[in-house]
């Protein structure tokens, strides 16, 4: 790599050489004030100065001359002692001529030496190792250390620019990079992995290799981090018994940050209705009231480590607080009274009816576990006990015989319900219950008819309509669950597409559908429905083929619209996908599976296409974002065998953006017109624009463009984004327009990089600052003596070429044995203006 560097120079260090020996063999010039360039190394030729006064007979040098400069008396300067950039980069120096008695004749004219820079120095690190330290679980970028190298050479080049990079990271435990370093400064820093993965447990120090490298050379040290521990975190979950008695505020847990300078805040994780909690600023956190458990049983909120500034130090740790139940809750009756049937001739031990009561305290716990007890029955007759209740179930039962509707139609119990809590002490509550003797169940339910025949319905029946009453008659007791009648379908409806509302005064049942009717997937329903009590029969008494009826359905066809699997159609996509790119795939479905046929409506820019049958939308053009980001169009599927029978739905075409377009000058830049002679050092404000949004737009990086005379002339200063500052270095400009190029950079990915051009125009200006000739509308057309110029330029150019190949053929052959010479000359070029043609 590095001798393929060598050779490239090598190349351009030769050409250049031929390049000045094409012209005279030396790099000269006449006597005047010069600036001389040329790379450190060792002693050699330098410049030719030539003169034409024949009284000039001697040169001589005279300033900071220091012994390694000397002229010859042709004219010939050169070094005499190697050169080093790093020791003197310019030296001011003084030439003149004398005549034949020594005096002076011509000058002293300055000749400014200016030494550059090639890569000889090596990088060197400034300590031998480096040694940092970093917390755990750190946040990430947290700075530990920062490396420091030096180089010699000239830190406007890359030969003096360094470049940090870790190159190894031992151990390696998780095989990513835990640490990082900023490639310019040198700060070594925590990676995000590195935030979350060093543990001082696992390792407690790490040793990073870092080198430092500029163009060619490179230097590397170590550097040894601590990991250590880190006392910011979570404190253990904390208990509190509910509605404390304790004096508060109180103490509940303590949080502390690594050092002392931390400000602590709390916040919730979410918004409680009451947060009482609160923290001092030694890290305590308090809870500033008794807490209800059943209001919340559980707190967690962050406790969080801030700077004097109110920045956030770290993450934050979690609080936990639980409360923990006390038995402060008695347990709570169903209802006022609650209400059972026993039927007449009910048989021992089977179950009336189950008491529930409920307990807020902890569930689960004994301060929620009920036991029910019975207290008192009225009236006692036929005798007390007619009724058991279970403690732990609260079921009741019947265990005696001896009910008779017409002496007592309804008893009135007392049921103490107790929870099994004892701290502080059980609770108990009184709950009333109703147990009303009703007739015995020994009537079936009759239906009006057997049979309700054939009922049509067309498919599209809305949903919950009521479409047939039904009726069944019972003759027990009314309002009891023995006359209470419950219909049901028992057969024909597998996918329950229809249900029975029932009205419990009048036993009237509707029929209902609670799912869609489709004609297609099933056209008839055979329903055969039961009536049944709530209540069981007597034993003796069953329910017969009257409690039965029949009812046949049929479903009726109507021609149906296509449908679309979705509401709407979406796609996301890059503006510059190629022509033909699937967008996206409409699919329709008629329901009577006619075949579908789609189109599309409103494309108004003819960027798509569908393809008839199947649906699929595909690009139809190049499509461009800067033109219509959002474009929608309607897709319409119509059924082949009735065209009229169609639905459509919306396809909406997001583009997103691409880098596509390049920079360029603002509309309305004109250029800028200062009247000549300047004044003073003007200067111009050029905006770019660029189509694409953000973020590949408005983001520019503005550079000068090459030409000649360009930097000395100019400079760009920067502004923001999209505006940068064209500046003079001086205001020495004749008439004319220079037209300067400005490098734009957008920021996309790619970026896209276009030159611009601000112009510049200097004019001989009239009364007001207008220019006397209109300097811009010639620009462009060559007038015939800038016609003849080009021709002779041209021939000229021609000519030395031809001549600069002869006198090489014959250099080449001299020049086996003459020493390389000269370096690289800047003699003062000429610049890009482009003169008026009057
Ligand atoms: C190395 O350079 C850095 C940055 O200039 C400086 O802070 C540090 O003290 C230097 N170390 C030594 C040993 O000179
Ligand atoms: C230095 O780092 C920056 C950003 O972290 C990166 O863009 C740049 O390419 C790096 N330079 C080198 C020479 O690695
Ligand atoms: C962290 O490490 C994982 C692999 O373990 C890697 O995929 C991920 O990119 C890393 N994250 C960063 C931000 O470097
Ligand atoms: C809290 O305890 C007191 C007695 O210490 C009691 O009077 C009060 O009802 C209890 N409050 C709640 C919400 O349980
Ligand atoms: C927290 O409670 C303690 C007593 O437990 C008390 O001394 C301290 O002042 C309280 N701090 C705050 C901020 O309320
Ligand atoms: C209810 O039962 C509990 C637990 O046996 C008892 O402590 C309480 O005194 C009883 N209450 C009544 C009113 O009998
Ligand atoms: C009911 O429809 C069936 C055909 O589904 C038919 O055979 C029957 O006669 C119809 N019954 C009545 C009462 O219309
Ligand atoms: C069903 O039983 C009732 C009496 O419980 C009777 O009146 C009716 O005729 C019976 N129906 C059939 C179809 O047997
Ligand atoms: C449309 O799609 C169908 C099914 O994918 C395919 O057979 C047919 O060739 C396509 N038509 C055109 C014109 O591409
Ligand atoms: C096509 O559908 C329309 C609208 O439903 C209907 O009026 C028309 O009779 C149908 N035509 C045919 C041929 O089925
Ligand atoms: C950039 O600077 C120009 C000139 O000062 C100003 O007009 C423009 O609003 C600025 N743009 C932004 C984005 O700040
Ligand atoms: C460049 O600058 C030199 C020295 O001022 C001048 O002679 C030459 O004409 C300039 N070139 C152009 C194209 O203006």
């Amino acid at each position: 790599m590095r001798q393929v560097k060598m050779i490239r120079h090598l190349v351009i260090f030769l050409f250049l050489i031929q390049i000045q020996e094409l012209v005279n063999g030396q790099p000269n010039g006449p006597l005047m004030d010069s600036v001389i360039r040329t790379l450190e190394g060792p002693a050699t030729t330098l410049y030719q100065f030539d003169t034409t006064n024949p009284n000039s007979v001697s040169f001589a040098l005279e300033g900071e001359v220091e012994g390694i400069f000397e002229i010859l008396n042709q004219g010939l300067l050169r070094s005499t002692k190697p050169l080093d950039r790093e020791t003197k980069a310019l030296y001011k120096l003084k030439v003149k001529t004398l005549n034949a008695a020594g005096h002076l004749v011509e000058g002293p004219f300055s000749v400014d030496i200016i030494v550059e820079d090639i890569n000889d120095n090596l990088p060197a690190f400034n300590q031998t190792e480096y040694t940092g330290e970093i917390r755990e679980q750190s946040r990430p970028g947290k700075q530990i250390v920062t490396v420091y190298a030096t180089d010699a050479d000239d830190p406007e080049t890359p030969n003096g620019q360094l470049v940090y990079k870790i190159t190894h990271q031992i151990p390696d435990p998780y095989k990513v990079m835990l640490f990082q370093i900023n490639n310019k400064t040198g700060t070594i820093s925590t990676t995000i992995n590195g935030s979350l993965l060093l543990k001082k447990e696992t390792h407690d120090q790490y040793e990073l290799l870092v080198i430092a490298s500029d163009l060619s050379f490179s230097d590397n040290v170590k550097v040894i981090i601590k990991v250590t521990e880190n006392i910011w975190k979570n404190p253990k979950p904390v208990t509190i018994v509910e509605n404390s008695t304790e004096p508060h505020p109180m103490k509940i847990t303590q949080v502390q940050w690594n050092d002392d300078s931390a400000i602590y805040e709390l916040q919730q994780r979410e918004r409680y209705p009451k947060f009482p909690f609160s923290i001092d600023e030694d890290g305590n956190i308090n809870v500033t009231e008794p807490l209800d458990r059943e209001e919340r049983a559980q707190y967690i909120f962050y406790a969080f480590a801030l700077n004097e500034n109110r920045v956030r130090l770290s993450r934050p740790v979690d609080i936990e607080v639980n409360v923990e139940d006390i038995n402060d809750n008695p347990p709570v009756c169903p209802g006022l009274v609650t209400h059972f049937e026993v039927q007449e001739n009910e048989g021992l031990g089977s179950s009336i009816g189950t008491l529930t009561a409920t307990d807020i305290d902890e569930e689960s716990s004994r301060n929620s576990l009920l036991r029910y007890r019975l207290l008192s029955q009225y009236p006692k007759i036929p005798e007390d006990g007619m009724f058991r209740l279970d403690l732990y179930t609260g079921v009741f039962q019947l265990i005696k015989n001896g009910l008779n509707i017409n002496e007592v139609d309804l008893y009135v119990l007392r049921v103490n319900v107790s929870d099994e809590g004892v701290n502080p002490s059980a609770l108990s509550t009184l709950c009333e219950v109703h147990i009303k003797v009703i007739d015995i169940n020994d009537q079936i339910p009759i239906f009006e008819k057997s049979d309700y025949g054939n009922l049509t319905l067309s498919e599209d029946t809305p949903m919950q309509a009521r479409v047939l009453q039904i009726q069944a008659y019972d003759g027990d007791q009314p309002f009891t669950g023995s006359s209470e009648i419950i219909y049901a379908i028992v057969e024909g409806d597998p996918l329950k597409t229809f249900a029975i509302d029932t009205d419990k005064t009048t036993n009237k049942g509707w029929l209902k559908i609670v799912h869609p009717l489709d004609y297609e997937s099933k056209a008839e329903y055979n329903l055969v429905i039961h009536a049944i009590n709530p209540e069981p029969l007597v034993s003796g008494v069953s329910y017969n083929d009257s409690s039965i009826t029949r009812l046949n359905i049929i479903v009726t066809n109507i021609d149906e619209r296509p449908y679309f699997e979705e509401t709407v159609y979406q796609t996301q996509i890059k503006e510059d996908v190629p022509i033909g790119t699937l967008l996206t795939k409409i699919v329709a479905i008629d329901p009577e599976g006619d075949d579908v046929i789609y189109e599309l409506n409103g494309d108004r820019r003819s960027w798509l296409w569908i393809n008839e049958t199947s649906g699929e939308i595909y690009s139809n053009a190049i499509l461009d974002r800067e033109t219509e980001p959002h474009y929608y169009v309607e897709v319409t599927a119509k059924e082949r065998r009735n065209l009229s029978m169609k639905s459509s739905v919306s396809f909406q075409l997001f583009l997103d953006d691409v880098n596509d377009n390049a920079p360029k000058l603002a509309n309305g830049y004109a250029g800028a017109v200062f009247c000549h002679p300047l004044s003073k050092k003007e200067s111009v404000f050029v905006e770019a624009v660029d189509a694409d949004t953000s973020p590949n737009s408005r983001r520019f990086r503005f550079t000068l463009g090459v030409g000649e005379n360009i930097t000395r002339d100019w400079t760009l200063s920067f502004i923001n984004g999209s505006h940068t500052k064209l500046n003079m270095n001086h205001h020495d400009f004749p008439p004319g327009i220079i037209r300067v190029p400005i490098i734009v950079n957008d920021n996309g990915k790619p970026p896209l990089e276009s030159t611009v051009y601000a112009s510049v125009t200097i004019c001989t200006c009239s009364s007001g600052n207008q220019c006397s000739s209109p300097p811009l509308d010639d620009f462009g057309r060559p007038s015939v003596g800038m016609a003849l110029g080009i021709l002779f330029g041209v021939l000229a150019v021609i000519g030395i070429i031809v001549a600069a190949v002869l006198i090489s053929i014959n250099k080449k052959k001299k020049k086996e044995n003459t020493p390389k010479k000269v370096a690289k000359v800047d003699a003062t070029s000429p610049t890009e203006t482009i003169t008026l043609a009057s």
